[in-house]
């Protein structure tokens, strides 16, 4: 496989913030009486927070107005921003940064290709900031995963074609858009136990290392 570039996505494969999503979803689902647990949660991986709302919603016993869900969304960013002042490089996933490290060594160009507007506080917390050759976030796109725009976002300022990149996922909605976009996908975390359509099914990030 000629690969000449690596996209990851952010929540879930560098750094574990995916958790800390579902625990802000958790405490909005409860307060408002809706049901939510980890397996909900998996289907809010890679999907930007409006329509993760309205996956949780499709529990509730009333309907939502447009302002109400609005004002859940800012309630649940509320939440999650307020974790993330803890967040240090402590949470990085197991052999994130390594891989990261081996594939500058390499020479591997890196990006960043995730549905979150809040990649760049992310990236700062966890000291990778300046790590990346490019970043395409949440805040760039129109149409979140499984649209390929964010990660044919990342090739383009990357100046790499999509069929030369690699895309490191964890959620089923990103190694959909990477498909959509011509690239190559690699699945960890809970899209590494259950992807059917990844190209490959890894345990830990770092195992991309053996692919490229
Ligand atoms: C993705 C997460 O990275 O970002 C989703 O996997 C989340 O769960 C999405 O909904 C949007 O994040 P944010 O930070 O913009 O609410
Ligand atoms: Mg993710």
């Amino acid at each position: 496989m000629a690969i000449k570039a690596v996209i990851f996505d952010l929540d879930g494969v560098i750094v574990s913030t995916d958790e800390f999503h579902y625990q802000a979803w958790k405490k909005m689902s409860d307060e408002e009486g809706i049901s939510f647990n980890h397996t909900i949660n998996n289907r809010l991986r890679g999907v930007s927070r409006m329509e993760s709302l309205n996956i949780i919603l499709e529990r509730a016993e009333r309907e939502y107005t447009a302002e109400e869900k609005q004002a859940l969304a800012e309630r649940k960013n509320e939440y999650y921003k307020q974790s993330l002042v803890n967040l240090t490089p402590d949470d990085l996933l197991p052999g994130a940064k390594d891989t990261i490290d081996e594939l500058k060594r390499r020479k591997v160009k890196i990006a960043i290709g995730s549905s979150s507007k809040n990649t760049p506080t992310i990236l700062k917390q966890i000291g990778l900031a300046d790590a990346f050759d490019a970043v395409a976030d949440g805040n760039d796109i129109t149409h979140s995963k499984p649209d390929p725009e964010v990660f044919l976002l990342a090739a383009s300022k990357l100046g790499i074609p999509p069929e030369e990149c690699l895309v490191v996922e964890d959620a089923e909605a990103g190694v959909q858009a990477a498909i959509a976009g011509g690239m190559n996908v690699a699945a960890v975390g809970d899209a590494g136990l259950h992807s059917q359509d990844a190209d490959y099914r890894l345990e830990r990030v770092d195992e991309i290392l053996d692919l490229i």
